[in-house]
């Protein structure tokens, strides 16, 4: 398990803490790693809101689908499933984001969308970054931690409300719904 930064895990617990909050919950050992129940922001962490809505349908249900994924990896992560899971898991959110990524090229290109070198790029640099994670896993250099969630998580929601929302007036104009 990883260091648990950006986790939520570090919060210190005061000694009135709620006999049911966080601070009270055991860690338990699964498959030789140590694993805490999750803190309710960190089960809302890949919540969907409308802060993230593009105002087009088709692409928004993508962007859903996105953080779906990420969150049902997420809770695997915090209810102690196999590392042989979690690749899976965390393989078709990356496959999925493959997916999402070439039909908003796809999309983008017909719009004729000036700034599509650009955004195509910041798309290849995410999945170079995920490949590069995959490997580190795969090889069992590093374990499946919140950390990689905490990294996708603030790249989506960057890439959408930022990046992904300038072509939004292109994709409109050719009707994009
Ligand atoms: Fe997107
Ligand atoms: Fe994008």
């Amino acid at each position: 398990m990883g260091n648990g930064r950006g986790s939520g895990l570090r919060r210190r617990c005061s000694e009135r803490a709620s006999p049911r909050s966080h601070c009270d919950a055991r860690p338990t050992i699964r498959n030789g790693l140590m694993f805490r129940p999750q803190s309710a922001d960190q089960r809302r962490m890949f919540e969907w809101k409308p802060s993230y809505s593009v105002q087009i349908g088709s692409i928004d249900g993508q962007h859903q689908n996105l953080f779906r994924l990420a969150a049902k990896l997420h809770a695997a992560m915090g209810s102690g499933q196999s590392n042989a899971i979690l690749a899976q898991l965390f393989d078709s959110l990356v496959q999925y984001t493959k997916v999402h990524f070439q039909q908003e090229e796809r999309l983008m290109q017909g719009a004729d969308y000036p700034n599509f070198a650009a955004h195509k790029a910041e798309h290849e640099a995410l999945l170079r970054r995920v490949h590069e994670m995959q490997q580190q896993f795969a090889n069992g250099r590093v374990a499946m931690s919140t950390d990689v969630l905490h990294f996708l998580k603030n790249w989506l929601e960057k890439h959408i409300m930022g990046t992904d929302q300038q072509y939004v007036p292109y994709l409109k104009a050719k009707s994009v719904a």
